[in-house]
């Protein structure tokens, strides 16, 4: 239907550049709709914003390699109240997506408006997902292509200024890709094969972490002004406070993901006052070289981690306890103090024993990667991460949707070193590709963070060095803080690939 699509240029034609490359075999329909939801069973019901009206959204299920096609329509209404902004952008967190599909800031449309780079308002936009990495030299395949090596993803809304109430408001969901070798089933006989515990919902089991504050009337509260934001005193999963889960006496696959809008987590899994340990697979979207055999997760805002825990080990009718210790009191960032015993966010009671053997594993080796290699006469880029005047900036700078701030050479290997000033701390987040770390303030990386990366923790006076290259796709990408505050106050830079 020509001229209801918001992303037409001004001579009607859907631009996509990845169309023929990478046709879509799969088409979904999301529609982004207000719809009551329930925090706890002690507050009213109340207005939400969700994809398919859920908090959190439908869980995408995508194979490595197979791309798709999304349509998402914009059904909120126009004149809604409180905060939040009714115009949408959707973008896909850790995907390599193309430019037009990115969910760019200023992408955002509703059926009257739209933003300063979409050219007119539509009551929905299509997204095309390739679901692919760039061809990267990190992974040793003799035909230089990754055998597929991307798990935990997770879409949210980037309208621009109001990415922070809008996520907040509900507008977050997983986007988990599976592939040849972490195949989604743990009874999989084929070589390669790893065998994760698996069975989304049953044994691999996505859990979106949000802090979240009530007013006196128990509605949720917001204050998208306030240029420090809040920490939130309610700690939410997958959109309910504090809640608990039956287990069987076997492993589990958690996808950990911090959805919050600035709060990092530092979880422990505590059984009768006494810290467990569990593995450590994947880090953001990847899986690590190896399990990491450890008694904490950490999370800055906007990371993944993945673990196994292995609940054979409590008799039944344990109650086993994730924790978060971190001490975070305000927008600055964790206080770096564990509290002790700090707060249960999530009960799991092992009620069960499994009606079928436990096949799945935790193998030594889950995806090999290369050291990463710097070339010679690699280009340095330095970027600032700094509040001056009250103003959240990057080398001094405010956002500018139109224009980018730095221009990029396509399938060129630059260093991109991350530097924290003043005493806030930034999680810093890449769109298009992931990046290894070369160094943390001179050092090497602490080993969970060894992996393909798409968030950096940076944390005051810290300087993290990364290698990164852009392939495939020329367009405007981003570079932001995802502290949703510092974001939607224009922390965040256009950088513009191009041929
Ligand atoms: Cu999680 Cu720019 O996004
Ligand atoms: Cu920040």
């Amino acid at each position: 239907e020509p001229g209801k699509y918001a992303h037409e240029d001004e001579a009607g034609r859907l631009p996509h550049q990845a169309w023929d490359r990478y046709p879509p075999r799969k088409f979904y329909e999301l529609r982004v709709r207000q719809a009551k939801h329930s925090f706890h069973p002690h507050l009213p019901e109340q207005d939400i914003w969700g994809y398919d009206g859920l908090l959190p959204g439908p869980t995408f299920v995508a194979s490595y390699g197979e791309p798709i096609l999304v349509r998402i329509d914009n059904d909120l209404p126009e004149n809604a109240t409180g905060f939040g902004s009714p115009e949408i952008s959707t973008h896909v967190h850790n995907a390599h997506t193309p430019s037009e599909s990115d969910g760019f800031p200023g992408d955002y449309y509703s059926r009257t408006k739209y933003g300063p780079t979409l050219t007119r308002a539509g009551k929905f936009k299509d997204h095309h997902y390739p679901n692919k990495l760039s061809n990267s030299a990190d992974f040793p395949d003799s035909d230089g292509d990754p055998e597929g090596a991307l798990g935990t993803l997770w879409y949210h809304d980037h309208r621009m200024e109001f990415t922070g109430p809008n996520v907040y408001k509900g507008l977050a969901g997983f986007y988990l890709v599976f592939d040849n070798l972490d195949t989604g089933n743990e009874r999989d006989e084929r070589p390669g094969a790893l065998c994760l515990p698996s069975g989304i919902g049953k044994y691999d089991i996505p859990l979106l972490f949000q802090d979240k504050t009530f007013d006196s009337g128990g509605y949720l509260y917001f204050n998208q002004f306030d240029p420090e934001g809040i920490v939130g005193d309610k700690f939410c999963v997958n959109g309910k406070i504090q809640p608990y889960f039956s287990v069987e006496r076997r492993k589990y696959r958690f996808r950990a993901l911090n959805g919050s809008s600035l709060r990092f987590y530092q979880f422990y899994l505590v059984h009768e006052g006494v810290y467990q340990k569990f593995h450590h697979i994947a880090n953001d979207g990847n899986l690590l070289t190896a399990p990491l055999l450890t008694d904490r997760l950490r999370l800055a805002a906007a990371e993944r981690g993945d673990i196994v825990i292995d609940f054979s080990k409590f008799p039944l009718g344990s109650k086993v306890y994730l924790v978060n210790r971190l001490e975070h009191l305000d927008g600055r960032g964790p206080t770096g103090r564990l509290l002790t015993p700090g707060t249960r966010i999530l009960r799991f009671d092992v009620d069960a024993d499994p009606a079928e053997e436990d096949l799945s594993r935790v193998p030594d080796v889950l995806r090999p990667l290369r050291a990463p290699v710097v070339p010679a006469n690699t280009r340095v880029r330095r970027w600032d991460f700094d509040r001056e005047n009250d103003l959240w900036t990057v080398n001094g700078r405010l956002f500018d949707v139109t224009k980018p701030a730095a221009t990029i050479k396509l399938g060129v290997d630059e260093v991109w070193e991350l530097r924290g000033k003043g005493s806030w701390s930034h999680p810093v987040h890449i769109h298009f590709e992931e990046a290894r770390i070369l160094t943390r303030n001179g050092l090497k990386p602490p080993p969970h963070e060894r992996g393909r990366k798409d968030v950096f923790e940076l944390r005051p006076g810290e300087v993290v060095r990364i290698l990164i290259c852009f392939e495939d796709f020329p367009g405007k990408y981003l570079m932001h803080c995802h502290n949703t505050i510092h974001e939607d106050h224009h922390m965040m830079v256009r950088f513009d690939v191009v041929p």
